[in-house]
């Protein structure tokens, strides 16, 4: 990660949830991460805001126990007591006035002791039923002002689910435009802070050898996976009101897709590749009736329904199967698929573009028969890119078989705290790429309501599996 210029201005990162699970989670250790590999700002504060009755000294005592026992860090004293020493608490209730007023007389002390209006970052660490409550409360204590001559530099980070369907995403998506502009608004979604996601465009882009072919002409399907070994296990009550569709779908796939196949940005600036990915989200037409009964299947794990926070007789689905096509000059007529779902014995998360071969095939006698080409983007169990060509066996008669490249893409697979790390480090710096605009949220939604609206209905029946063996749908 090259130095950008904004991460050198001073910051307090405000953490509204700061004694929640994303924040003991993610957000603290890719703090920690940034901190302690110098990504920084030297002026930097965090000032954790929360319900739970905790003194400064308290709450860095809880930070530390978690820098401690985090599975994916291991904190050297120096720089954790370091770490420690610039965090501080303010205890309040999401819907108190009072409490936000103090949080404002905290923000301005810091900064009057830097002797500066430094840029305020809030991250909205808490479910999506709290945010409308905060964000109306940080509005009207004036936190979302800013002290400097032109506003100051405010910025607010959302986790998803983005909403729940189209209008409450637009709901959400007003309210913040009252308070915010879209360049101070960063939509997270962790899909796009994953190193090999960032590849996908390098790796297009920058070698003609496969962009010249990355079309319709010359690519027969694009398959798109994200199956996963674990099942819901404790988040049933959150999962069970979205599903598979809602949970991963509408976001991680659909932004898999847009990598995959928007056209190039004219610059390879936030605007430009944010604008290429809003454009290609928009070729996804909304299914009818019809084509959800034929185009998308569902299934649920046995089991399921027992899970603590599940209705009984849920009819949730834990996995699906999309068959769509884009509407879009450069793809029309390629079939794509996404599948997802939990339990599935296995973590492959993928893609895979198909390249055609000339028909009828000029292939020695003794051969298969498609000599199809492969380009599969690998996150898991690898994180590789492999090419599948074929070349002639060593020996001395004419017959073919199929090799593969195979790049790993680290010595070393980037951890999970990494991945957050550097999506909180470019919010920090002020480069919006890896988030997700609001145009893409709406064209996202657009696509997947109806699905998820005919499944609702039963339009489309619910597959039983068993853990561990995928619906063969
Ligand atoms: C999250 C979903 O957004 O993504 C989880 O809520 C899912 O259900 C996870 O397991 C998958 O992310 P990753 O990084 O483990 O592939």
């Amino acid at each position: 990660m090259a130095f950008k210029p904004g991460v050198h201005t001073p910051t307090i990162f405000i953490v509204l949830g700061a004694t929640g699970d994303l924040m003991a989670r993610k957000v603290l250790p890719a703090l920690f991460n940034l901190f302690e590999t110098g990504r920084l700002p030297a002026r930097f504060q965090v000032v954790g805001f929360s319900r739970r009755e905790l003194t400064t000294a308290a709450f860095q005592k809880y930070v530390e126990d978690i820098l401690l026992t985090h599975k994916d860090i291991r904190p050297k004293r120096t720089a954790r007591k370091k770490f420690i020493k610039a965090i501080q608490y303010v205890q309040g209730n999401f819907d108190g006035e009072r409490d936000y007023e103090r949080l404002a007389k905290k923000l301005a002390e810091i900064d009057k002791q830097w002797g500066i209006c430094s840029s305020k970052l809030f991250h909205l660490a808490v479910p999506p039923h709290l945010y409308e409550t905060i964000l109306k409360q940080l509005a009207r204590s004036g936190l979302t002002k800013g002290c400097g001559p032109d506003g100051g530099w405010m910025k607010v980070i959302v986790e998803k689910p983005f909403g729940k369907n189209f209008e409450t995403a637009e709901k959400l998506d007003t309210l913040l435009g009252t308070l915010f502009r879209e360049g101070q608004i960063y939509r997270i979604d962790h899909y796009l802070g994953k190193a090999m996601i960032h590849n996908i465009l390098a790796f297009r882009f920058s070698n003609k050898l496969f962009e010249e072919g990355w079309d319709r002409d010359s690519i027969e399907q694009i398959r798109i996976r994200l199956l996963e070994n674990l099942g819901v296990k404790d988040r049933g009550a959150f999962y069970d009101g979205i599903g598979a569709l809602r949970d991963v779908g509408q976001n991680h796939m659909l932004q898999m897709l847009a990598l995959t196949t928007m056209d190039p940005p004219q610059e390879f600036s936030a605007a430009g590749i944010r604008r290429k990915r809003y454009e290609l989200l928009s070729t996804l037409r909304p299914f009818t009736r019809a084509a959800i009964r034929a185009q998308t299947s569902r299934g649920q794990y046995q089991g399921y329904s027992k899970i603590k926070g599940v209705a009984a007789g849920s009819k949730t689905e834990t996995f699906f199967k999309i068959n769509l096509e884009l509407d879009a000059p450069r793809w029309r007529g390629v079939p794509i698929t996404l599948t997802s779902g939990k339990s599935m014995g296995r973590n492959e998360k993928d893609i895979t573009i198909v390249f055609k071969h000339p028909t009828p095939c000029l292939c020695p006698a003794r051969s298969p028969h498609t000599f199809r080409n492969e380009v599969v983007f690998e996150i898991e169990p690898e994180e590789s890119i492999r090419i599948r060509f074929w070349a002639k066996k060593p020996g001395l008669t004419m017959e073919l078989e199929e090799r593969e490249f195979y790049l790993p893409y680290h010595e070393k697979r980037v951890s999970r705290v990494e991945e957050y790390a550097k999506l909180l480090y470019d919010c920090i710096a002020g480069d919006q790429t890896l988030f997700v605009s609001t145009g893409e949220v709406q064209a996202m939604w657009r696509f997947i309501d109806p699905i998820v609206r005919a499944w609702q209905k039963n339009l489309v029946p619910l597959a039983y599996y068993k853990s561990g063996q995928p619906p063969k749908l």
